[in-house]
């Protein structure tokens, strides 16, 4: 999760930007308003393909039709996220945490080892395009938030929600988890969102993993309640959407995000506040990472092995746990 923020494009194109971009065009088609100019107001205009081309699902819910309608953003979206699969590809090839990913996986296979997923199984082409996979094999990715999802697992919730699913490590393992549970899994990038529904498929979940697409205020407020479970990891949008005002459903469910304070400074403290008439808060920090515990792991280079334990990650980041007060 945390790669993006250390990756630039050989242009010195900040690789968040990349999603930040997405995201834009995602908002105007969203938007009521008409699109200010320029690239999103094309972006609106919807384009015909031929069934069978491929689409976004997640973009054109239920089409059956035998010409599908895909609006421009979504291609916009699909060569963003071909861009993103093959700028990481690059990075990570040459950092040496693909090729290390790759042998962890030929060695210890895609299943998941431990931690409160264990037993998922993983997409084997999304193996070379993420350096946080190894962490996510091992079951120590996010060992900082272990105990709430454990209780997530057994504390009857009937909805997850995910905004920011990336390939669906939490989506996927939240629905293996919880039978009979409904996951909605937010994401703008269609790679992603991509590997996300095959990941549902070959974990026998995908009838209740919904790939959602764009995560806007009406959407949660839909499906937010008390048997509701929220997850937020969305660089930065967790400010945007955690509004009682525009969400206040959101009173009712318990919330675990990923706080980007880093993008955002005092970003923590003014959700804390904001949230306080309804959710006691607590903050957790993340901690260092012990590479004696992963012997699979002795044969990397140290300072690899800790870069690809610490999940790339940055300073400023941390996750606030919010449950409704009685
Ligand atoms: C850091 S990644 C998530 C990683 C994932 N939670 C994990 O731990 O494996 C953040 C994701 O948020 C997505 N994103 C950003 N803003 C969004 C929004 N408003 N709605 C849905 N997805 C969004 C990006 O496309 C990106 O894939």
């Amino acid at each position: 999760m945390a790669l993006r923020w250390r990756l630039a494009s050989p242009s010195g194109l900040a690789w968040s930007r990349i999603s930040q971009i997405t995201v834009m065009a995602m908002k105007a088609t969203h938007s009521s308003a008409a699109p200010a100019s320029g690239v999103f107001s094309r972006a609106t205009r919807p384009v015909l393909l031929r069934r069978g081309a491929r689409t976004d699902p997640a973009a054109i819910p239920g089409e059956g039709s035998s010409v599908r309608r895909v609006s421009a953003t979504s291609l916009r979206a699909r060569v963003d996220a071909a861009y993103h699969r093959q700028m990481a590809r690059r990075y990570l090839r040459k950092t040496g945490i693909g090729p290390a990913t790759q042998v962890y996986a030929k060695d210890h296979g895609l299943r998941v080892q431990g931690g409160p997923f264990e037993g998922m199984l993983y997409v084997a082409r999304y193996v070379p395009s993420s350096g946080d996979l190894i962490p996510k094999l091992l079951g120590v990715y996010e060992e900082e938030v272990h105990p709430v999802i454990e209780r997530w697992l057994g504390a009857g919730f009937d909805t997850f929600v995910d905004v920011g699913s990336g390939e669906g490590y939490y989506a996927v393992g939240l629905a293996r988890g919880v039978p009979g549970a409904r996951v909605y899994a937010f994401d703008v990038n269609e790679y992603v969102n991509r590997t996300c529904a095959q990941m549902a498929a070959e974990n026998g979940v995908a009838d209740r993993v919904e790939i959602a697409g764009f995560c806007t205020h009406e959407r949660l407020q839909s499906l937010a309640g008390p048997k509701t479970a929220v997850l937020l990891d969305c660089e930065g949008c967790e400010a945007e959407l955690l509004d009682p005002e525009h969400v206040p459903a959101l009173a009712q469910s318990e919330l675990l995000v990923e706080l980007h304070d880093n993008m955002d400074p005092g970003l923590s403290t003014a959700l804390v506040e904001r949230l306080s008439p309804t959710h006691e808060a607590r903050l957790i920090e993340p901690a260092p990472r012990d590479a004696e515990r992963h012997p699979e792991l002795a044969d990397l280079d140290p300072e690899l092995r800790d870069q690809i334990l610490s999940e790339l990650r940055v300073d400023g980041i941390r996750w606030g746990h919010f449950v409704p007060r009685a």
